[in-house]
This record gives structure tokens, sequence and C-alpha cells, in this order.
């Protein structure tokens, strides 16, 4: 059995889709969520489907290997990031090359990078005036939103289109392929 942690900050639509997905899966499936916010609805979430849940601290995360003891014992082989909102530190990122991914509401290189999460990327895509966006899967390095590619699929923007709006598209996209793009990849993994 393959088993993913899910790291998570806030609603967790992401990341019960994963849990759904994989729920009676024959390889895979969701072990545990991460989160770092006490108040993220995503931890009710998890629980009610019976996903264990680890909450950690600023401090535990960039300061000690409490966390990497915790995805030790889960018997960790993978880590999906669904809405997580740390930068992930060295000692994580080294311990799971090509073993975690994470996922953007933009097609990047464009609209990433510190600072561009949520509404905040909607917002400036139609501050441009583009016309098409998208989301962007890609693997974990020590940037925000600079690892290798690994998928990415579009959207048409409207003219009339809303930060509102263009959010559900987006959420649409990343609930029909995250699952899907995760399962692709480790097809070939036990
Ligand atoms: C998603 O839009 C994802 O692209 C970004 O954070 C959001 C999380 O949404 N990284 P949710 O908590 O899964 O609903």
């Amino acid at each position: 059995m393959v088993k993913i942690a899910v790291f998570a900050s806030g609603t967790g639509s992401n990341a019960v889709q994963l849990i759904e997905y994989f729920r009676n899966h024959a390889r895979i499936k969701v072990s545990l969520v991460v989160t770092n916010n006490p108040e993220a609805p995503v931890i009710d979430k998890a629980r009610k489907r019976n996903v264990a849940v680890c909450i950690i601290n600023r401090k535990d995360f960039y300061e000690s290997e409490k966390l990497l003891e915790t995805l030790l014992k889960f018997e960790t082989d993978f880590i999906i990031l669904a809405g997580f909102m740390w930068l992930i530190p060295k000692y994580l990122v080294k311990s799971f090359v090509n073993k975690m991914v994470n996922i953007h509401p933009a097609l990047l290189p464009d609209y990433g990078g510190k600072g561009m999460y949520g509404k905040r990327v909607h917002e400036a895509i139609l501050k441009n005036g583009d016309k098409v966006s998208g989301i962007t899967i890609h693997y974990v390095n020590e940037e925000y939103d600079r690892g290798e590619r690994i998928f990415q699929a579009t959207c048409k923007i409207d003219p009339k289109e809303t930060i509102g709006s263009l959010a559900a598209k987006i959420h649409n996209l990343e609930h029909a392929y995250y699952p899907v793009v995760v399962e692709g990849l480790l097809s070939n993994r036990s």
C-alpha cells in the first residue's frame, strides 16, 4: 500500500477529494492529514472520514524532527500539499525528493511565488486581463512554486469573470485532476 500524507491549512476541499478518491483504492490511501492551523475546517473533515490528523506548530515544523517522526510512524511514502501555507523546510524536501507535490491555482511559472495564493492569484490574473487561467501540479523544492512541473490544465476566462467565479472554475479543475494525476504518478510505486 502506498500511504499518503496530505498537508492543508484551510478549507480542505482538495484534501477531501483525495481522501474520497483513494478510500477504496487497491494500492493507495490517505493515512494522515497534517495542518499548521488548529482552526482549519480540514481537521473535522478528515476526522469524520477516519483519517488521522497531526497539528504542528511553527517551532516544531521548522526546528525539530517531530513531523518526520510522525510521518515515519504513519509509514508515509508520499506527501501531497493541498493549500498548505508554509514553505517546506529543507529537511522535509530532502526526505521526500520526487515524493512531494503541490497544486497551484494558476499556470506556473506565472502568478507563483511568495504571497501568491488564494484570491490574490485570481485578482492579479483578472487585473492583467488574461483570457486563460488554470492549475499546475508540480514537485516541491525549497522555493515556493518552483519545483518541476508535472501537469497543467486550463480554463477560459469570460469577459464578466469575477474573482469568485474564477476561483470556482479553478477548484473544479483541481478536484477533477489532482487525485487522478497523483494516481498516475504512483502507479508504478509500491
Ligand atoms: C487550492 O486552490 C490550491 O490550488 C491552493 O490552495 C487552495 C486550497 O483549497 N494551493 P482547498 O483548501 O483544498 O479548498
